[in-house]
C-alpha cells in the first residue's frame, strides 16, 4: 500500500493519474497478444490509435468508481493487486462505453465527442468505425480472461457484462425507434417511455455496473444485496441521463465536448416531455411543426418555446428533488452489507454537474 494524500482534491487527482497509467498497461496487454493473431503492423497501429481515440479522454467517472467503491466495501486502502484488478474492471466499463459511443455517434449523426470529431467522422475511418466498435467490445473479454480467469467470480463478471450490454442495446433500440427521422409525432413521447429508455440505455451500464463489479470483486454473491444496490443506482442513473438531456440543449459544447443533437434527432428527451406536459394548444402546434427538423431555425424556435415554458427552472427543481429523493433511498440501504458512503460518493460526483 502506498502513501495517500490527505487533501481529497489531491487524492482524487492522484487516483485519476494512477487509473490513466493503468490504461497503458491494458493497452500493452492487448497489443502484445496481436502477433499470435498474425496481425500485420498497420493493423496493430490502427488498433492502438483507435483505442486511444475512442476510450480515453472522457470524465472516467464510471471507471474510477470501481476502485473507489471497492475501498468503501473493504473499509481500508487497497493492496496493489486489488487496486490493479479494480482499475482493470474500471477500464472494462470505459471500453464498454467506448464501444457504445462509437456506434451511438453514428446513429445520432453527432459531430463531436470529448472535444474532438466523433471517430466515424475522422477521414480515414468512416464506416470502419462499426467494426472498430466490435473490436472495442471484444477487448473487454480479453482483459477479463487475462486478469480474472482464476477468480471464483470470473463467470459472474462475464455474465454481468453480457447482461448489461443487452440491457443497453434494448435501451438504444427504444431510443432510436421512438425517434424516427422521417415521421415526427410528438404523441409517441411520454414520461414513461423516457423513463424506460434512460433506465436501459444509461442506468445499468453507467451506475449499476461499476458498483456491482466492485461487489463481485469483494466476494459478495447474495442476490438480495445486489438488488439493494440496484434500488438506489437505477434512480441515480435516471437522474444522470436527465442531466445529459438538459446539457444536450443548455450545456456549453466547449465544456461538455459535444454538440447537442436531440432536437434535430427527434429524441424523446426529458426536456420535450416536460414541455409537452404544460404547453398550450398554440405552443404545442409550434412544437409539432419544428421539433425533429434538421434546420437551425427550427431548433431555435423549439428552444424559444422551452424558454417561454421555463424548462430551465423546472429542471433546477428536478435536480434538488432528485438529490433529496436519492438520499432517502440511500438511507434505506442495510449498512451491515453495503456502506452508504459508496452511494453518497457516487451521487456527489454527478450532482449539479456541468459536464
Ligand atoms: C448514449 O445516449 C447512451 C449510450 C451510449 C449507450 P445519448 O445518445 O443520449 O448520449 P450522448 O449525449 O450522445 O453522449
Ligand atoms: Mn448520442
Ligand atoms: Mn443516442
Amino acid at each position: 500500500m502506498t502513501q495517500q494524500a490527505a487533501d481529497p482534491k489531491v487524492r482524487a487527482a492522484e487516483e485519476k493519474a494512477h487509473f490513466e497509467q493503468t490504461f497503458e498497461v491494458i493497452l500493452k496487454d492487448i497489443l502484445d497478444e496481436l502477433p499470435s493473431y498474425r496481425l500485420p503492423e498497420n493493423g496493430r497501429e490502427w488498433i492502438e490509435n483507435m483505442l486511444k481515440y475512442t476510450v480515453v479522454g472522457g470524465k472516467m467517472n464510471r471507471g474510477l468508481t470501481v476502485p473507489s467503491a471497492l475501498r468503501s466495501l473493504k473499509g481500508r486502502e487497497l493492496t496493489a493487486d486489488e487496486l490493479l484488478k479494480a482499475e482493470v474492471l474500471g477500464w472494462c466499463i470505459e471500453l464498454l462505453q467506448g464501444f457504445f459511443l462509437i456506434a451511438d455517434d453514428i446513429m445520432d449523426s453527432s459531430v463531436t465527442r470529448r472535444g474532438q470529431p466523433c471517430w466515424y467522422r475522422v477521414k480515414e475511418v468512416g464506416m470502419i468505425a462499426i467494426n472498430d466498435s466490435f473490436i472495442v467490445e471484444s477487448v473487454i473479454y480479453r482483459l477479463l480472461k487475462k486478469y480474472f480467469r482464476a477468480e471464483p467470480y470470473y463467470v459472474h463478471l462475464i455474465e454481468l457484462f453480457h447482461e448489461t450490454t443487452y440491457q443497453t442495446e434494448l435501451g438504444q433500440l427504444m431510443d432510436l425507434i421512438t425517434a424516427p427521422e422521417d415521421n415526427v409525432d410528438l404523441n409517441r413521447f411520454s414520461i414513461d417511455k423516457h423513463a424506460y429508455i434512460v433506465e436501459f440505455k444509461t442506468a445499468y451500464y453507467s451506475f449499476y455496473l461499476p458498483i456491482a463489479l466492485s461487489m463481485y470483486q469483494h466476494g459478495l454473491t447474495n442476490e438480495a444485496v445486489f438488488q439493494q444496490a440496484k434500488n438506489v443506482l437505477l434512480p441515480l442513473g435516471e437522474y444522470f441521463q436527465v442531466q445529459d438531456d438538459f446539457l444536450d440543449c443548455y450545456g456549453d459544447p466547449k465544456v461538455i465536448g459535444k454538440i447537442g443533437t436531440d432536437i434535430e434527432d427527434n429524441k424523446c428527451s426529458w426536456l420535450i416531455n416536460q414541455a409537452l406536459a404544460i404547453a398550450s394548444a398554440e405552443q404545442r402546434q409550434v412544437l409539432d411543426n419544428h421539433y425533429g427538423r434538421r434546420d437551425a431555425e427550427s431548433v431555435k424556435i423549439v428552444k424559444g418555446i422551452y424558454t417561454d415554458l421555463s424548462i430551465k427552472e423546472i429542471y433546477g427543481r428536478y435536480e434538488e428533488d432528485s438529490y433529496k429523493r436519492i438520499s432517502a433511498l440511500i438511507e434505506q440501504i442495510d449498512e451491515s452489507q453495503l456502506p452508504r458512503e459508496m452511494f453518497v460518493n457516487f451521487m456527489n460526483r454527478i450532482y449539479k454537474r456541468k459536464l
